[in-house]
């Protein structure tokens, strides 16, 4: 039997913006327990919680003070608990945000490390002299623009600490083995109270050079994973990262019996597909995002390169896992425009080879909404994809209260969409059903047929089931004819107005404008 991750659809919840349960106008665990019927709804199999830890918010909960606590806003830890307990009643798994490159400064840990140059945990953290003339100790980069260099000077000991993102998240040291053994208590802590896994944060960045070496000076300018032939950033991507994955995975697998396996999902923002694919699929992380896949515009021939060139770097079996977008990352509706397109990309996110994950909102074709102007509070420009979910159009389901980021257009709500079986929603439950049936499209094959510029097209084959998916990125009708495949097959659903179950010729395939289809293929006899 395969693991469950691997033909799983993982639904990310941002935790701030999914329901408010107590009108304080900040979502909450309570308010993701009252909607995980929305969820299960959809077809999805897990959950990834973003962080709901205790955090000052420099980084929007990313930055953690206590690891085995849950925030008040979002709740206790019965609410938790609560929430696993629901969501495997409902048959679904939950993953949880791991962030352990960094902790809050706040942490009691960097605390103790910051009191003097003598505590006990002052080698938890990086430490450096600073350069003559106060300058910072290297050339590396925090990730976020406004933060400048990844160094911050602590007057008290005279020494600078590294943060790769804010001042507020200095990195662990993980070449220290007291906080390999602090964090691996906190992997226990998790796994004990039943989670299926972890997404983890920025998994790539955990060991750093030694030594501090600047980075060469080509890749000086660069926040994050920078490719240069020959050259490789000292502050990032380094091997030695490989052997925490792999005692992370080693403690998953002690956990995980069959048909329980506790996964791991890295986050690797590297669009460096050679760099990427050394993440997963071995004997660390199980899978991780296709980070150029949601870097890519809207043109066939790009979607369609960058799936293929990852399939062939990848290991034997590795699934890379698939998203339109994340929290980080600006949503589709946004990239592409809202209409149809979102319903090819929604196929095309559903029916590919690699564990599918639909940020919340997604499915209702939520574009981003902006912050009003000098009421930005994320550090990266990030606020207008976590806008609040709006489950109704009245009085928006998401608060009672005012909301922490402002609400985006009434009309795209959750309500509206559910009884419509025209609507993007329903759309996203038939391809999540559709994927659920068919083995070829869970668990099968993939390999891209050539279909000219406009189109993406790719077969998808299991024993006994083969599925031809093709993909109109363009607004004009498209006829091709798919090399090595029969001369016809019946349409399992299209995005636009074809039935399902009518016939469908291959010689050649019409498509309509912006249509995304799933043929299934007869089977010689
Ligand atoms: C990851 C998170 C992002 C956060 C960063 C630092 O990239 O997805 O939201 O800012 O790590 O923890
Ligand atoms: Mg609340």
């Amino acid at each position: 039997m395969n693991a469950w991750w691997r033909e799983a659809v993982l639904y990310q919840v941002y935790p701030r913006s999914f329901a408010d349960s107590d009108g304080d106008g900040i979502g909450d665990l309570p308010g993701v327990i009252a909607r995980l019927g929305h969820i299960h709804e959809l077809g999805a199999d897990a959950v990834w919680l973003s962080p709901f830890y205790p955090s000052p918010l420099a980084d929007h909960g990313y930055d953690i003070s206590d690891y085995e606590a849950v925030d008040p806003v979002y709740g206790t830890l019965a609410d938790f608990d609560e929430l696993v307990r629901q969501a495997h009643g409902l048959g679904m798994r939950v993953l949880i945000d791991l962030v352990m490159n960094h902790t809050s400064a706040e942490h009691p840990w960097f605390a103790d490390s910051r009191a003097s140059r003598t505590s006990p945990r002052r080698d938890w953290y990086i430490w450096a002299d600073p350069r003559e003339r106060g300058g910072v100790p290297n050339n590396w980069l925090s990730a976020f623009e406004t933060c400048g260099p990844a160094w911050t000077l602590d007057e008290r000991t005279g020494q600078c600490y590294l943060h790769s993102f804010t001042p507020g998240q200095p990195d662990l040291n993980w070449r220290n083995p007291e906080v390999r053994a602090a964090m691996q208590k906190v992997w226990r802590f998790w796994l004990d109270r039943g989670v299926d896994g972890f997404r983890v944060d920025v998994a790539h960045r955990l060991l750093k050079d030694a030594r501090l070496r600047d980075n060469p000076a080509e890749l000086a300018h660069a926040r994050r994973h920078v490719s240069h032939p020959g050259l490789r950033m000292r502050n990032l991507d380094l091997p030695e990262t490989q052997e925490v994955l792999r005692e992370l995975r080693r403690t998953l697998d002690s956990y995980g019996g069959p048909g329980g396996e506790r996964v791991a999902l890295g986050e690797v923002p590297i669009s460096d597909d050679r760099r990427l694919a050394a993440y997963f699929g071995g004997d660390g992380l199980h899978t991780a995002f296709h980070v150029a896949f949601w870097e890519q515009p809207w043109r066939a021939a790009a979607f369609r390169e960058t799936v293929d060139g990852l399939a062939v770097l990848t290991r034997p079996g590795a699934l890379p896992t698939y998203a339109l977008a994340t929290h980080d990352i600006s949503r589709a509706a946004t990239r592409f425009g809202a209409g149809p397109r979102l319903r090819v990309a929604a196929t095309m996110a559903l029916t590919l080879r690699g564990v599918p994950c639909v940020y919340y909102g997604d499915e209702i074709g939520m574009a981003d909404v902006p912050p009003r102007a000098g009421r930005a509070l994320d550090v990266d420009g990030r606020d207008g994809t976590r806008a609040p979910l709006r489950w109704d159009a009245g009085s928006s389901g998401f608060t009672t209260g005012q909301p922490w980021l402002p609400l985006g257009p009434a009309e795209v709500n959750v309500a509206a969409q559910r009884e419509d079986p025209g609507s993007l929603l329903s759309l996203y439950r038939r391809l999540i059903a559709l994927r659920r049936a068919s083995p070829a499209l869970r668990a099968g094959d993939y390999r891209s047929v050539e279909a000219g510029p406009d189109v993406f097209a790719y077969v998808r084959s299991a024993p006994g089931e083969r599925m031809l998916v093709a993909l109109n990125f363009s607004a004009r009708l498209v006829s091709f004819t798919p090399r090595a495949l029969p001369a016809d097959g019946r349409a399992e659903l299209s995005t636009g107005r074809r039935l399902t179950g009518t016939r469908v010729s291959l010689a050649p395939l019409t498509l309509a404008p912006d249509e995304g289809l799933v043929v299934r293929l007869e089977e010689p006899s």
